[in-house]
């Protein structure tokens, strides 16, 4: 696959803000991981820089993600189920790239892919939704 220009790195839009301000700081850090995942792939700086990328992303799952869900039920969020949903498919999915890279595979590009999917479809147009 030809990955030239297929990922541009992200700055931070007004339009991206749900107005809740640790939801925005924890969307705002996935953001600068997702740059960080960019320029990972294309400096080729996996084997280097993986770790730190997961390490990242575990934190993300289990710092963040239960808070969003503690919130989101507090404000009666009638999706809530299949929102969390989501969040429970993310983690099944690093949890199965973490065991992929151990098993040796090159998964950095798909790693990116997932992930700048995820960034797009669930933070900036599922989170957007559910807050505002
Ligand atoms: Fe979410």
């Amino acid at each position: 696959m030809n990955i030239q220009n297929k990922f541009i790195k992200y700055t931070w839009l007004s339009e991206y803000e749900t107005g809740v301000t640790f939801i925005d700081n924890f969307h705002k850090n996935f953001m600068n991981l997702t740059n960080t995942l960019i320029d990972v792939v294309y400096k080729q700086e996996c084997k280097q820089k993986i770790m730190m990328v997961f390490h990242r992303l575990v934190n993300y799952t289990e710092d963040y993600l239960v808070k969003e869900e503690m919130y989101l039920q507090k404000i009666g969020y009638k999706n809530f189920k299949e929102h969390k949903a989501e969040h429970a498919e993310f983690i099944k999915e690093i949890i199965s790239f973490q065991e992929a890279y151990e098993n040796k595979e090159d998964i950095c590009l798909n790693l990116l892919i997932y992930v700048d999917k995820y960034f797009k479809n669930h933070i900036l147009t599922g989170d957007k939704k559910a807050l505002t």
